[in-house]
């Protein structure tokens, strides 16, 4: 109990209770007035407290396999942000008739046939464990839950399609259908006469319900099971509750926030992120001994005219800044990374102050789109900068590849994620209208910006460096296995990885649990030390490196940096492994595709880290020692 408060300040500070967002202002209603229920995509959800997945598609309400009641004439699309429609909402409206303070015990909304096609397609998503997402006056109907471990009831956002039921006489499995809807909402009333909707719990069943009269009741006990190589007919009936409650308004999202296993959550992080700032901090305290150690050895050696060769990293000072081979690529690269770990840091200050309230749908994907979108600039001055202190020429080649290269390479990918999604028929394919916003956005917006920001990168010119480069590059001598690019790589990027891990998966618990994640504290917490153990591990790699007297540091900085994209990748796999079931060759595509994806970007972020870090070190270091 005391952890909540905790969590939740660690999680977001709530500002909501001071004044409303767009969008999350209360709406009043007068007894009778009519409350929208909006219906959302089916998405696949992990019941009963596992946490194994089956699917990651989702469906749209009204597809026709699934033989849901539509609302007369036709079902109207409701708007969403553009960011929310990326990622994947899809909102209609409903037949559910719901007024304020009205109380209905037992009302028929349709009957449905379902023919053998939809039928099998309707028994397979309930067997996937799929479940249905209503939006009541904008809160999600939730499933009453209670935690395994602290026996605290809370709200998950969504309910089941159906559930397993017991095998018929041949010993099949068999499903049901939860086609009755005890709908349980609860009111606020600040001042007695105006009402606002703050819970909204479905409790679905399974009801046989249309008897020899052919008008269906409520009070069935028999379920009703899908009868998967036949028809079906199905009525469909729901009873609305309502029940005054104390909540207000500001708070109605709290029982939705829960950390999973708080106590676990809490001490698994803390412990995770107090070894990783150990860690960190020890290496840079050995790297600075030795390197200051260095230093005045190297400087004592001058003074003394002794005989004594140069040795150690100081041998390779006419070589640290000779421009490594294809900066042209390196340099967009870095701009690139630079980009995507400005719209992240951007995005969770805001996330950090509340602003990305669950009731405000889609503001987390709206802004990283739009950030990253005005980030542009970022990437076009960091891009023209390294350039052009690796001493490249090209300047508007530069510019080009890096408007073009990264932002189009991520909207080839998502188109071709997409293409799979519109052929296996499912919702989560994002609108012909959104894509053409996305286009117009990188076309009038990214790229421009992009251009803009490397001009002023290349007016500020390249940055100048300590020491200057021999004429003759030097030998390099061979060099053990694992300062090689590859291995030194993985090495480096197991601390970063580690320190990340455990908000990692929680995380990943969240995206493919469909659950809302808010612990926004935790992961910048998080973001920070992954941040810092990247630059530290890479520095110390770098020192290795140059101790052996091999001075390709460019791409190496950026490898190593990345290193953790690897862990991750592999991480990804193995819980796909064990807690993944993927039916279909759909499934595995996309969540193949979007593994790659968070992998790629994790790459250019952490590799953009430590690259930036190695130049400053190299800069110190041998700014600090005298050459002749
Ligand atoms: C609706 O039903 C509940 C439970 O039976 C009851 O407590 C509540 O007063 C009813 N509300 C109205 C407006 O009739």
């Amino acid at each position: 109990m005391i952890l909540r408060p905790l969590t939740l300040l660690v999680g977001a500070i709530p500002l909501a209770s001071a004044f409303y967002l767009p969008g999350a202002a209360p709406k009043d209603y007068l007894p009778g007035d009519a409350v929208p229920l909006l219906v959302n995509r089916l998405s696949p959800q992990s019941f009963g407290g596992r946490s194994e997945m089956k699917g990651l598609l989702s469906y749209d309400y009204y597809d026709e396999g699934f033989g849901f009641c539509k609302p007369k004439p036709e079902p109207k699309q409701q708007s969403e942000s553009l960011g929310s429609a990326l990622f994947g909402d899809r909102l209609w409206d409903s037949p559910f008739q719901i007024n304020m303070l009205q109380n209905v015990s037992c009302r028929h909304l349709c009957t449905s046939y379902l023919d053998k096609t939809s039928s099998e397609f309707l028994a397979e998503r309930i067997a996937e464990s799929y479940s249905q997402n209503w939006l009541v006056d904008g809160l999600p109907a939730a499933e009453m839950k209670q935690d395994e471990v602290t026996k605290e009831l809370f709200y998950s956002a969504g309910f089941a399609l159906g559930s397993q039921a017991s095998p018929g006489e041949d010993g099949k499995e068999r499903v049901q259908i939860n086609n009755h809807f005890d709908i349980f909402l609860e009111y606020h009333s600040p001042d007695g006469m105006r009402n606002r909707v703050v819970g909204a719990v479905v409790w679905p069943r399974s009801l046989n319900s249309l008897g020899a009269g052919r008008t269906p009741s409520c009070s069935g006990e028999q379920p009703f099971v899908v009868r998967g190589e036949a028809t079906n007919e199905i009525a469909y009936t729901y009873s609305v509750v309502w029940r005054e409650s104390a909540t207000t308004f500001g708070t109605r999202f709290d029982h939705y926030l829960r950390v999973f296993d708080p106590r676990i959550h809490v001490l698994s992080l803390i412990n995770s992120i107090v070894i990783a700032a150990f860690l960190c901090l020890m290496v840079a305290m050995i790297l600075l001994r030795t390197i200051n150690r260095d230093i005045s050895r190297y400087n004592s050696v001058d003074l003394d005219e002794d005989i004594q060769e140069d040795f150690g990293w100081k041998l390779v000072h006419g070589e640290v800044f000779r421009p490594p081979k294809k900066r042209m690529w390196l340099s967009v690269a870095v701009g690139s990374g630079a980009q995507l770990l400005a719209m992240s840091a951007v995005t969770l200050v805001f996330a950090l102050l509340g602003f990305l309230s669950p009731s405000n749908r889609g503001a987390l994907s709206t802004l990283m789109l739009v950030a990253y979108t005005l980030f542009g600039c970022i990437s076009g001055y960091v891009s023209s900068r390294v350039f052009a202190s690796l001493k490249g020429e090209e300047w508007r080649k530069n510019i080009g590849l890096t408007a073009v290269l990264f932002p189009g390479f991520l909207f080839l990918f998502l188109h071709l994620l997409n293409f799979f999604l519109i052929g296996s028929g499912s919702s989560g394919a994002v609108p012909f209208g959104t894509f053409l916003a996305i286009l117009a956005l990188w076309f009038f917006l990214n790229m421009p910006l992009t251009v803009v920001g490397a001009w002023l990168g290349v007016k500020k010119g390249a940055i100048s460096h300590p020491v200057r480069v021999n004429q003759i590059p030097r030998q390099i001598p061979p060099t053990e296995w694992w300062l090689k690019p590859w291995p030194s790589a993985l090495i480096a990027g197991i601390l970063p990885f580690g320190a990340g891990f455990i908000e990692l998966s929680y995380l990943l618990q969240s995206l493919f649990g469909a659950k809302i994640y808010f612990a926004f504290g935790f992961l910048a917490l998080t973001s920070v030390i992954v941040a810092l153990t990247t630059a530290t591990t890479t520095i110390l790699m770098c020192y290795f490196h140059l101790c052996a007297e091999d001075y390709r540091w460019h791409w190496r900085a950026f490898l190593a940096g990345g290193g953790s994209a690897f862990w991750l990748l592999a991480y990804g796999l193995f819980y796909w492994a064990t807690k993944l079931e993927l039916p279909g060759i759909a499934n595995k595509v996309l969540f193949l595709g979007y593994l790659l994806l968070i992998s790629l970007l994790d790459f250019f972020i952490t590799g953009a880290i430590g690259f930036v870090s190695c130049y400053l070190f190299l800069r110190v270091i041998y700014s600090r020692i005298r050459v002749d």
